[in-house]
């Protein structure tokens, strides 16, 4: 419906299939808005058996005549985003300035900022984050710092050239005390060369989705989970900033679906309280494929968590539950799922990193034999949730869109 906005958020720790969900509900969309995060993402969509990878393009771009729009909350690598505009130019998915908008607002990586991320994460010795080592950090620490680059000002030579007089003494002491070689002249004309392509996918993205709304639903995809948000997940293995929507771009009564696995992998270091055990850990990643689109590391595997899930369906302000991957159940048969802790005041939330080793979790074991849907919706009724849709197969139409999605839900389940 014109006018509605749908956000798809992660209830975990990222990869729980928020880009099949965005794709599904793309359907007739008018346009799919990321508003956090930049080349740390990893979705892959399969479309009638093709792969697609998608980083910094949101998952909008499989869809005809879905606008794409990167907000001004992100933190943009032009030289990857070209990249990544390129692969998809050569699997016929042609995206010009009327399918992607980039905002001037978003923040630039900068072509150091990866080995800056990279030597920062060897800083902390013992205590890495597990970063995907893409920049993101050391862009929105320059962003807090007020030492960014915006999107805007790289796309016009006067300005970078005014804004990189500024940033660039202060670019060569943070390069410097990380143990690194101050940067040559040559990213700077990458960067203008960058800068130039960008130019004509510039705009305002507030404006924009304002205009798309008048034509359709918008939608606002999510990136990495509850988990891994700054404030509310488990610092400091988080990622540069909050996962959730800012305000201006979720009006009253916007849909929240939280998206979750019937179990949880992991990417990275930090707790995680229902770690599976070797055995049965490797068993889940072969299972669900669970390897990092973005960086190929063989993800952490666990037990579905409920506490956690709870958790973050208060702080995300989920409206809905969409479960992804039900398909896998019949063949893990008993699923164990964590229903409560022990040794843990739950007034304190989730479990931070501060609690590990002294929470047990507690489990019961469900039947994974149950249908898809059944088991799914036991899970939507632990949480307190309306369950909203069933993820059954990574390939387009693998799903169940139900009845509390409204319009999109219709012309879905008439296509079974
Ligand atoms: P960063 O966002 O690269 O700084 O990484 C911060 C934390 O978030 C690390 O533990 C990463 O492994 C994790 N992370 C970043 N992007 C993703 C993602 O797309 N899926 C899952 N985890 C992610």
């Amino acid at each position: 419906m014109p006018g509605d906005v749908e956000a798809i958020l992660g209830l975990q720790w990222g990869d729980e299939g928020k880009g099949k969900v965005v794709d599904e509900r793309a359907a007739g969309a008018a346009a799919v808005v990321r508003f956090q995060g930049g080349a740390n993402a990893g979705h892959t969509l399969t479309i009638a058996g093709a792969g697609f990878a998608l980083h910094q393009v949101p998952s909008g771009a499989l869809r005809d005549g879905v606008l794409c729009v990167i907000g001004a909350g992100c933190v943009v690598d032009p030289l990857r985003l070209r990249a990544e505009v390129q692969v998809l130019a050569d699997q016929g998915i042609a995206l010009g300035p009327e399918r992607l908008l980039v905002s001037g607002r978003a923040q630039v990586v900068l072509p150091w900022m990866p080995d800056v991320d990279a030597a920062e994460e060897v800083l902390r010795g013992r205590s890495p984050v597990g970063t995907t080592r893409r920049g993101i950090g050391p862009a929105y620490a320059a962003k807090a710092g007020r030492w960014g680059l915006t999107v805007g000002a790289l796309a016009q030579p006067q300005a970078l050239r005014a804004r990189l007089d500024t940033i660039l003494p202060w670019v060569e002491r943070w390069i410097r005390a990380v143990g690194l070689p101050a940067p040559g002249n040559e990213w700077i004309s990458a960067l203008a060369e960058a800068g130039a392509w960008l130019q004509p996918f510039v705009g305002d993205d507030l404006t924009a989705m304002a205009a798309a709304r008048g034509r359709g639903r918008v939608l606002l995809e999510g990136q990495l989970g509850l988990m891994r948000d700054p404030d509310r997940g488990c610092y400091p293995f988080v990622t540069g900033a909050s996962i959730l929507p800012p305000a201006a771009l979720l009006p009253a009564g916007a849909r929240v679906i939280g998206v979750a696995k019937p179990y949880v992998t992991v990417v990275g270091e930090g707790p995680l309280p229902t770690e599976a055990s070797a055995a049965a850990a490797d068993r889940l990643r072969q299972l669900g494929g669970e390897f990092g689109a973005t960086t190929g590391r063989p993800r952490r595997c666990g037990w579905c968590d409920l506490p956690a899930l709870r958790y973050a369906a208060l702080a995300t302000g989920a409206t809905h539950l969409a479960v992804t991957k039900c398909d896998l159940l019949p063949a893990l048969d008993a699923v164990p799922v964590c229903v409560a802790y022990e040794g843990y005041d739950e007034r304190l939330g989730y479990p931070g990193p501060e609690a590990r080793g002294g929470v047990r979790p507690v489990y019961e074991e469900w039947n994974g034999r149950v249908a898809p849907e059944a088991f799914a919706r036991r899970l939507a009724e632990a949480i307190g949730l309306p369950l909203a849709f069933v993820g059954l197969g990574p390939g387009r139409g693998e799903s169940i869109c139900l009845e509390p999605l409204g319009d999109a839900a219709t012309e879905q389940i008439s296509a079974r």
